[in-house]
């Protein structure tokens, strides 16, 4: 497998004509707080309990992967004690840029969802979390700009800035950073929300997550159900990657990949697989482009929506080097706590570059299968899953391909033309 790296630069941004005006809305540089507040941002919150049943009225679902919905959290940590909030805007994963444009870009609208998010759960201790440094620069501005306005919020807020892993932004690896300790993951329990910052409860939100809640202050619960599905309701920001229209766009959920191909004038029929939900789902074969965007339509075919990254795979790429690239940075990118993540990362990452590599034989694939399932929950944080996805995922799409593999003769990687960058789909902002 011929390895290089690179990073794909996102260039263009740009919302589907369905979303309305919500995350991207046109914002074309940097929103300052003039303009935030001309479209209605930093309203008064007349009555919190309202609110809170409005948020959770809309079916709004976390947006760093494990969507969950976000009204369930806010009403758990606002039963707690002193409860604590922070915004997580760390996107350790490759394939995505929505998290960083949104504070570089939209610092008002996610600082005023993380004001919500205090409100709404009694919170006076507010924190965002970043690794970007132009991010943590935006947000720091945009406080400035708010204290020089002489908006008063009742809260204390602080901007960390950890170094960029893969883990750092996984909620307990927050917790810990944030308590003084390294950016990384410990196990559960205590979960953050019973035990989080400081011992005290604490709701650790995905920045895009956040951005929704004043949007749903504003359009009311109906207001913000007018687009997506009944059970992944509102817009999502999309991070799409592999060479056929990359770009972060602003999607209702719904819409499918072909119809997103289609509306940015690409040919789905160029498509092999899709690279689902970061590195976190795995490939999906090309049927997945007429799958609904939704977390659980994702869900019923075996793979996920995730962050909201889509890596296409093209018809001149291999699923098997692909998915082998991504093991191969999930063995070296773990935080090498567990014994069951390093050793079990390590292991299939051996088996996909021995079938990369036309070595690996009918046993080796049944050693990955074993894996792909028994390795699952073993670990102190997702990245086992995330890498068991991987296995299981090429395993159950392409298991024809992963038999070429063992028989030492794949057409893709016979014609020479795959070109695999490591880590593959990475892209950063401009
Ligand atoms: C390995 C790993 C890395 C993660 N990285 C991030 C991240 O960078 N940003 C993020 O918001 N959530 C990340 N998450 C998810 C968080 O643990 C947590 O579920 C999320 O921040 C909750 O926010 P939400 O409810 O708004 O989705 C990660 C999870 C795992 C397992
Ligand atoms: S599961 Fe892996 S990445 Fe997560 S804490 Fe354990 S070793 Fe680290």
């Amino acid at each position: 497998m011929s390895l290089t790296t690179d990073l794909e630069v996102v260039g263009t941004v740009t919302a589907h004509p369905d979303a309305g005006d919500r995350l991207i809305a046109g914002v074309p540089d940097r929103e300052g707080l003039d303009r935030y507040r001309a479209t209605g941002g930093y309203a008064p919150v007349e009555d919190a309990e309202a609110l809170l049943s409005a948020v959770e009225a809309s079916g709004l679902r976390g947006r760093g992967g494990a969507a969950f919905p976000t009204g369930t959290k806010l009403r758990t940590v606002r039963s707690g004690q002193s409860p604590v909030v922070v915004a997580n805007g760390e996107e350790g994963e490759p394939a995505s840029v929505k998290d960083r444009w949104l504070l570089r870009h939209r610092p008002h609208l996610v600082l005023d969802g993380l004001r919500l998010a205090g409100i709404l759960t009694g919170a006076h201790d507010l924190h965002v979390y970043v690794s970007d440094p132009a991010a943590e620069s935006s947000v720091t501005d945009a406080l400035g700009e708010v204290a020089e306005a002489g908006i008063n919020w009742d809260a204390k807020i602080s901007v960390t800035r950890v170094d960029p892993t893969y883990v750092a932004g996984e909620e307990t690896a927050v917790v810990r950073a944030l308590n003084g300790g390294p950016a990384l993951p410990q196990d559960k329990p205590p979960r953050p929300f019973d035990s989080g910052v400081d011992g005290r409860p604490t709701l650790v939100s995905n920045v895009e997550t956040l951005a929704n809640l004043p949007l749903i202050q504003r359009l009311g619960a109906d207001g913000y159900r007018a687009v997506g599905t009944a059970d992944s309701p509102g817009t999502f920001l999309l991070t799409l990657t592999g060479g056929l229209g990359n770009g972060l766009y602003e999607v209702p959920f719904g819409l499918t990949v072909r119809q997103v191909l289609t509306w940015l004038g690409q040919d789905p029929d160029q498509v092999r697989a899709l690279l689902m939900g970061g590195y976190f789902s795995g490939v999906l074969g090309a049927q997945g482009l007429d799958v609904t965007l939704d977390y659980d339509a994702m869900r019923q075919v075996g793979s996920g929506l995730g962050c909201g990254a889509i890596g296409v795979v093209l018809q001149d790429r291999c699923p098997v080097a692909v998915s082998a690239a991504v093991m191969a940075y999930f063995a070296r990118e773990n935080a090498q706590q567990c014994g069951s993540c390093f050793n079990g990362t390590a292991a299939m990452a051996a088996v996909l570059e021995g079938l990369v590599e036309y070595k690996a034989s009918d046993e080796d694939v049944r050693r990955l299968t074993y894996w792909s399932s028994f390795l699952r929950g073993r670990g102190a944080c997702g990245t086992l899953d995330g890498a068991t996805n991987v296995a299981a995922a090429l395993l159950r799409e392409f298991p024809e391909l992963v038999d070429a593999h063992v028989a030492g003769s794949c057409a893709t990687c016979d014609a020479g033309t795959v070109r695999v960058v490591d880590p593959p789909f990475a892209v950063g902002l401009p």
